[in-house]
């Protein structure tokens, strides 16, 4: 169905034809308006930025780029065709049609699996918020705008679903999307990656590359869930969310590439010098991926899960291209898991593959990161460099399941508790890291020009100049 842009409140859903939600959603849409005044990106109300809108759910030639004042970026609602007949694809219910309401059984579950998804949106653009101040380039501060007016438009997405799908409850879970905030000592937001500060571009890179594709597997368990609605909203979702990937993924290229240069030029890969020359060594680099990659990891969930084997049972929620697997029912057999024990040992431990889930979807993720650092460590290595970015051990510095707390060094290795006590600082970001990192972030804003940290990306937005002024800032 055709996007109708002449509603207030843009949609693929025939809002209109359902007089209650609507008026519903235009008494949430300036609260909305209201929160990104009040907690979206600061200080650039007024700038015109080169942005794309969804035009249609189609994959291909699905936005339309124009320069835009972010407070009036058309947020809407846009889900992805339907498909005729839709069955679920796992679980009990395997093979029976997806369902077009909320089964009562799975009511609050939904509702919880939604909630949780949907302040994960604002709370990015919240986390993200003063970035602007200290943009490499007007190339990048747009980029910034886009994710964080896409972020705000996935809020809409899931708080379309909790009005219209979850009465009162939804209404009010809706509202309380907007009270939480990130880092909040009160309401805080609910998962804590979402509550850590993104103060710099280096960790907004590692944050929209590690922490964005939790999303993306986040959206592509919940594109097959059986209730209908939910996997079409995702499955568009996914569509913009790769774009946010592409900023991380690029993003972390650039800097490298800079650091490779510098390093050139000053003939050697002394980290010091490389500071010196005002660019960012390899080895903090390594920091801040081990930071936001660990803490990313805890967002799948504890390694054994009741919950997701509920989840899989009843087909709420699928694993990321269920249609790839042979078994859909995961009734029987098991996946070995190795636990700690608690005397240094990791015994096996047979799983039962439905509480396996999130091992099973995590394990996914781990795979996707790789591709990155792969690609960042064949720039280093062409450069003649033998350092190699790494991705720690899924079992390093985990606050959630088996291995939360444990001692465990980067290489997944369990150490003593006073080693690793005393090593760990030397493994994440040190304040003294940070403060550097910081000193970097000056903004430029000069078209076409980059900060001296980070290379230029190879092209433009959609087929325009490097030196477009993509933020007309007044
Ligand atoms: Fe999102
Ligand atoms: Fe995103």
């Amino acid at each position: 169905m055709a996007i109708d842009y002449q509603e207030r409140i843009p949609n693929n859903v025939d809002l209109a034809e359902n007089r209650t939600l609507q008026r519903a959603l235009e008494h949430w849409q300036p609260r909305f308006l209201d929160w990104w005044r009040g907690m979206g990106p600061s200080d650039f109300l007024a700038a015109d930025v080169y942005l794309r809108t969804a035009t249609s759910v189609d994959a291909k030639g699905w936005a339309s780029y124009g320069t835009v004042k972010m407070p009036d970026y058309r947020w809407g609602i846009f889900l992805a065709d339907a498909v005729p007949d839709r069955r679920i694809g796992f679980g009990d219910e395997h093979g029976k049609p997806a369902w077009q309401l909320v089964p009562g059984e799975h009511r609050s579950t939904l509702r919880r699996l939604i909630v949780t998804q949907g302040d994960t949106e604002p709370a990015s653009v919240e986390q993200q918020r003063l970035l602007g101040h200290s943009c490499p380039s007007l190339y990048d501060l747009r980029n910034l705008f886009q994710i964080n007016v896409e972020e705000g438009r996935h809020l809409w997405a899931m708080v379309y679903l909790l009005h219209a799908y979850f009465g009162r409850d939804g209404r009010e879970e809706a509202e309380e999307l907007l009270s939480r905030h990130s880092g909040d000592a009160d309401k805080p937001r609910i998962l804590a990656t979402f509550n850590e500060p993104i103060s710099d571009w280096l960790s907004l890179f590692m944050f929209t590359y590690f922490t964005d594709r939790d999303g993306k597997f986040q959206l592509k368990s919940f594109a097959e869930s059986g209730f209908d609605p939910l996997a079409r909203t995702c499955q568009f979702m996914l569509t913009e969310e790769a774009h946010h990937m592409f900023v991380g993924d690029t993003g972390i290229a650039r800097v490298v590439r800079r650091t490779l240069e510098v390093m050139k030029e000053r003939g050697g890969d002394d980290p010091a010098a490389v500071r010196r020359a005002g660019a960012i060594d390899l080895p903090t680099m390594q920091k801040y991926l081990n930071f936001w990659f660990s803490s990313s990891l805890d967002l799948f969930g504890a390694e054994i899960s009741s919950n997701a084997a509920t989840y899989f049972a009843a087909g709420i929620k699928g694993r990321p291209d269920e249609a790839n697997f042979a078994d859909h029912l995961c009734s029987e057999g098991a996946m070995a898991l190795e636990m700690p024990d608690g005397k240094g040992g990791t015994p096996p431990e047979q799983v039962p593959l439905r509480n396996a889930m999130n091992e099973a979807t995590r394990t996914a993720y781990v795979r996707d990161c790789e591709i990155g650092v792969k690609r960042w460590n064949r720039l280093i290595a062409k450069a003649g460099h033998a350092f190699e970015l790494t991705l720690p051990s899924p079992r390093f510095r985990r606050g959630i399941g088996a291995w939360a707390g444990q001692p465990v060094d980067p290489a997944g290795t369990l150490i003593p508790a006073a080693e690793w006590q005393a090593k760990l600082p030397g493994w994440l970001p040190s304040e003294g890291d940070r403060a550097f990192i910081k000193s970097l972030m000056q903004r430029v804003i000069e078209p076409g020009k980059m900060a001296a940290w980070i290379a230029p990306p190879d092209r433009g937005i959609n087929n325009l100049p490097l030196d477009y002024e993509y933020v007309h800032l007044h």
